[in-house]
């Protein structure tokens, strides 16, 4: 009997370390994100990963088109949204925003 218990206790400390290193991990990953992992989750679908548009209306990142705006002005369109492209307030942070404009101005030949 107490060897059974011995057991229990033993699986469930196996299975807590097991969930914090889980959780570790995932925080990890998630606060390492680069400005290229974010844009290949969430923008690749309509700009490509190389910033040649799989949406026709997309703009040419590649070709550096819209890089003439300042990043204020496409923050805004990120942040609001722009025809086609969705609101991405609430799901990005500033932080992430502005990182993922560095990453798609580093894609203009
Ligand atoms: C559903 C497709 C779609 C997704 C997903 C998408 N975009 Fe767009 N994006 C567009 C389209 C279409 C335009 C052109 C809008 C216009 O000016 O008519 C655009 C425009 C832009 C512009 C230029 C805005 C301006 O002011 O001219 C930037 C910068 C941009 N996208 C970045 C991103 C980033 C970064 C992501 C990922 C977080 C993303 N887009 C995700 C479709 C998309």
């Amino acid at each position: 009997m107490s060897n059974l218990s011995g057991r229990r206790i033993g699986m469930l400390s196996l299975y807590i370390a097991g969930s914090l290193l889980m959780t570790l991990l995932l925080v990890g990953s998630a606060g390492a994100s680069t400005g290229q992992e974010l844009f290949e989750t969430n923008c690749a679908v309509c700009h490509g990963v190389d910033g040649n548009p799989i949406l026709p209306n997309a703009p040419l990142f590649s070709k550096g088109e819209r890089m003439e705006k300042s990043d204020e002005q496409l923050l805004v369109s990120l942040s609001e949204g722009r025809n086609v492209m969705p609101p991405w307030k609430g799901i990005l942070n500033q932080d992430e925003m502005k990182q993922l404009l560095t990453y798609v101005r580093s894609l203009a030949e």
